[in-house]
């Protein structure tokens, strides 16, 4: 019987690519499952890519006895939120059907460890208060959202059912890279805010635009929270360690408890750029809420996660340093 092995799904994608070069790095050892729909073979620094779907239950059930899986941690998914609403079954296909085939696989092969990627659209748009907890009632408004809502309440059910424990991590805005720049986002036709603000800055779009000043916002415009991938991705570490010693299962938001307005994110872009950038004000973007912030305490006092790059100039700079790398040696596949 090898050693036992973490199981990475979508580890040649943008977070799961982080996740698994920290764990790597940190000696466990690892396999990656992906099937490159979206993610890039060049992401894979440590351990086996085997390329497939999550939803292949004889792939999956050979692999997870092959390298004696013992702890899944689950990034597979499409999250383009615009797309997720003209093609709802693409999203409840891949990031909840697959999720289920996939615990299943887990649930007979004995797998005693789930992470799981979720994500604060799994709020909506919150009724009371921008800061969200994570007892704040779910109300996703788009099938991203729900997709994920959904693979939730099963990782739950299937824990209460089982010996399996989980860390349900529900991610706030995710930006920047790895700061040593050996990987970073690269995903094509990008929508996210400091993604395409970073390819602006090192020209590879002329202009950038602000979706909605009209929100009930100091600035108007909408306020996120934004975390370095880097932070993310030891949150994940974090919570495998935190399995590993026992802990209880747990749904956890991953934020740092403060946003930033779109205006504050381009203004700290061009400052890190050192030269103004072109930026058109348009009309709102359907289905974003004006303001979502984390209720940061309890990954904090649960995991005892530190993060160590809460600063937006950081996560601009690794972001356009990842960019102009790009530019430099394109990933391409
Ligand atoms: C959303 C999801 C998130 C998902 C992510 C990826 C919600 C609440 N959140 O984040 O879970 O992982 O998409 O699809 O659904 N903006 C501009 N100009 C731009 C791009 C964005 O003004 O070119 C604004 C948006 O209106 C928003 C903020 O910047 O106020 C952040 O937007 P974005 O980076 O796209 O992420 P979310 O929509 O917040």
């Amino acid at each position: 019987m090898p050693e036992p092995s973490i199981l990475i799904t979508g580890g040649a994608g943008y977070i799961g690519s982080h996740t698994a070069r920290q764990l790597g790095a940190a000696g466990r050892r690892i396999v990656t499952l992906d099937n490159l729909s979206t993610g890039f073979r060049e992401a894979v620094l440590y351990g086996d890519l085997i390329e497939g779907d999550t939803g292949d239950q004889e792939l999956v059930s050979h692999l997870l006895r092959d390298y004696n899986v013992d702890t899944v941690l689950h990034f597979a998914a499409h999250t383009i939120v615009p797309e997720s609403v003209e093609k709802p079954l693409k999203y409840y296909a891949n990031n909840t059907c697959n999720t289920r085939n996939l615990l299943e696989c887990c649930a007979n092969a004995g797998v005693r460890h789930f992470v799981f990627s979720s994500t604060a659209a799994v709020y909506g748009i919150p009724a009371d208060s921008p800061v969200c907890a994570e007892d704040t009632p779910t109300a996703p408004i788009n099938p991203y959202g729900s997709s994920k809502l959904m693979s939730e309440q099963m990782i739950r059910d299937l824990g209460k059912a089982s010996d399996m424990r989980h860390v349900i991590l529900r991610y706030f805005n995710v930006a920047g890279s790895d700061p040593e720049g050996r990987i970073g986002q690269s995903t094509k036709n990008a929508t996210l805010l400091i993604k395409v603000a970073a390819e602006a800055a090192v020209g590879k779009r002329d202009t950038l635009y602000i979706f909605g000043t009209d929100f009930p916002t100091p600035d108007g415009t909408g306020v996120r929270d934004y975390i370095h991938v880097e932070d993310l991705a030891m949150a994940h570490v974090d919570a495998l360690r935190y399995l590993e010693g026992g802990g209880d299962s747990a749904t956890l938001n991953v934020g740092y408890g403060h946003g930033y307005s779109v205006r504050e994110v381009l203004d700290t872009v061009q400052r890190v750029h050192g030269a103004p950038l072109r930026i058109l004000e348009r009309e709102r973007r359907a289905g974003d809420p004006p303001a979502l912030i984390a209720a940061a305490e309890r990954i904090r006092e649960t995991l005892g996660w530190t993060p160590r790059f809460d600063d937006l100039e950081a996560i601009a700079a690794h972001s356009i340093a990842w960019e102009r790398k790009q530019l430099e040696s394109p990933w391409t596949e």
